[in-house]
């Protein structure tokens, strides 16, 4: 049952989620859970005891510590979330942008994935980028698995998106 997947939507996602993180082997794989906690994982467990006011706490200040230390930051909206849609998240990256008076290193452009468009991104500053990911909805890699990973790898990587359609040395 963990498996069976409805034709379109997967409506039984939550549950297999659920599923999925408890699998001991899982758990391994991504060094999690080393202390034996003694409660299964869940989403949003009453442990950590978030403050429902804290999902409006302004991130922007916290990245442009990070990026003012020289470390790269991406941020990345699926083009078909309609959760938090990409133009609030572009706007703000580009009014940070402002803010550190970086200049733009990429301008807004399609980057390339498997001969087609992945999505939009530009960058600034050679540190801070904002890029889309095409037809990928809020949960990016469960919509767009392959984009995803290429944006994810490339970040990784230190490398910038390809902005032509010509596949490079590792592809
Ligand atoms: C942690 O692992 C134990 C098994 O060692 C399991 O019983 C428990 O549910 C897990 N807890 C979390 C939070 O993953
Ligand atoms: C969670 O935090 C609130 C506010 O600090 C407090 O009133 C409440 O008792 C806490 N709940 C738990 C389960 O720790
Ligand atoms: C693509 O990226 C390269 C390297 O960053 C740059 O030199 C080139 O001008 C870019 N081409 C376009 C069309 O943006």
């Amino acid at each position: 049952m963990a498996t069976k997947l409805s034709v379109g939507i997967d409506v039984c996602m939550t549950w297999e989620r659920r599923f999925y993180l408890n699998l001991p082997e899982v758990q391994k794989a991504l060094h999690a859970n080393r202390t034996n906690l003694p409660y299964p994982w869940s989403m949003c467990s009453s442990v950590v005891n978030y403050s429902d006011t804290d999902g409006n706490i302004d991130m922007l200040p916290l990245l442009k510590r990070i990026v003012q230390n020289h470390i790269p930051v991406w941020v990345f909206s699926g083009d078909q979330d309609s959760v938090v849609p990409l133009l609030g998240s572009r706007t703000l990256i580009r009014e940070l942008a402002h803010d550190l008076n970086f200049k733009v290193t990429v301008p807004y452009g399609a980057w390339f994935h498997k001969g087609q468009v992945g999505g939009w991104a530009t960058e600034y500053g050679n540190l801070l980028t904002f890029a889309t990911v095409r037809g990928a909805a809020h949960m990016v890699p469960y919509a767009q698995p392959s984009r995803a990973l290429h944006l994810f790898s490339s970040f990784v990587r230190g490398r910038r998106l390809p902005n032509t359609t010509r596949p490079s040395i590792d592809d």
